[in-house]
């Protein structure tokens, strides 16, 4: 897939955690070709959602392609896990501490046949990817501070960079994807793609309408 064209990206951790199996072939059935899957440490952020295991599982039981967000110290450490879990894209945190390092971990998951991410938090510029950025398959600008769904989309303190990484892609021409997470709704999701945003992770607002296809088709609409 280019990295212009649109896609909403259900987020588990909004899903049922009683029911995954049922809930991925919601999100299936409810037309999402891209699957984000959060995992948290209890460490680099202050919540723990689920690991390598929960991957595999979720592979197991379908065909969408599985964004992997790392929210985790030493994901280095932790990288051959997820690879061999199923991941199609890993995508790991600038701020985050490494055994070894960001470049050393973004050529692993490009060695192994993977799309890599990096991601930015609000506070962190985006300065800090650019030695990284002819490296990278994606670019994830966090849109709320990492941890928890259901935050508000920080608006002013995100969208200027979100604008910058999409201007320094065409000045330099490259090809990464610009992705968002955080507080996307139908109102704020058609202000992250005027600033060049083209993956809208969503939770809140995918899963948790009782009709997820109409959800999905409200946000597809709203950045179309
Ligand atoms: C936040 C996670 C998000 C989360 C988004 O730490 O990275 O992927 O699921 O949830 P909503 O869409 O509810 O803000
Ligand atoms: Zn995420």
């Amino acid at each position: 897939m280019d990295h212009q064209t649109p896609l909403i990206l259900p987020s588990l951790l909004a899903a049922d955690f009683g029911n995954v199996a049922a809930e991925v072939k919601r999100a299936e059935d409810a037309g999402a070709k891209w699957l984000h899957l959060d995992v948290m440490d209890g460490n680099f952020v202050d919540n723990i959602s689920f690991g390598p295991a929960m991957v595999a599982a979720v592979r197991h039981h379908t065909g969408m392609f599985l964004d992997v967000h790392l929210m985790i110290q030493r994901a280095d450490h932790y990288l051959e896990r997820f690879i061999k879990a199923g991941a199609g894209n890993i995508s790991i945190h600038v701020e985050a501490n490494y055994d070894s390092s960001v470049e050393a971990t973004l050529k692993r998951i490009k060695s192994a046949g993977l799309s890599a991410g990096l991601v930015l938090n609000p506070a962190t510029p985006f300065e800090a990817a650019k030695p990284f950025i002819h490296l990278i398959d994606l670019l994830l600008v966090m849109t709320v501070v990492p941890g928890f769904g259901g935050q508000a989309f920080m608006e002013a303190e995100t969208m200027p960079k979100l604008a910058e990484a999409r201007d320094y892609r065409e000045a330099h021409g490259l090809k990464y994807h610009l992705e968002v997470d955080g507080g996307i709704y139908v109102t704020t999701a058609p202000i992250a793609r005027k600033h060049g945003a083209n993956l809208f992770v969503c939770g809140t607002s995918s899963f948790g309408p009782k009709d997820m296809k109409q959800a999905m088709h409200d946000l597809a609409a709203s950045v179309a």
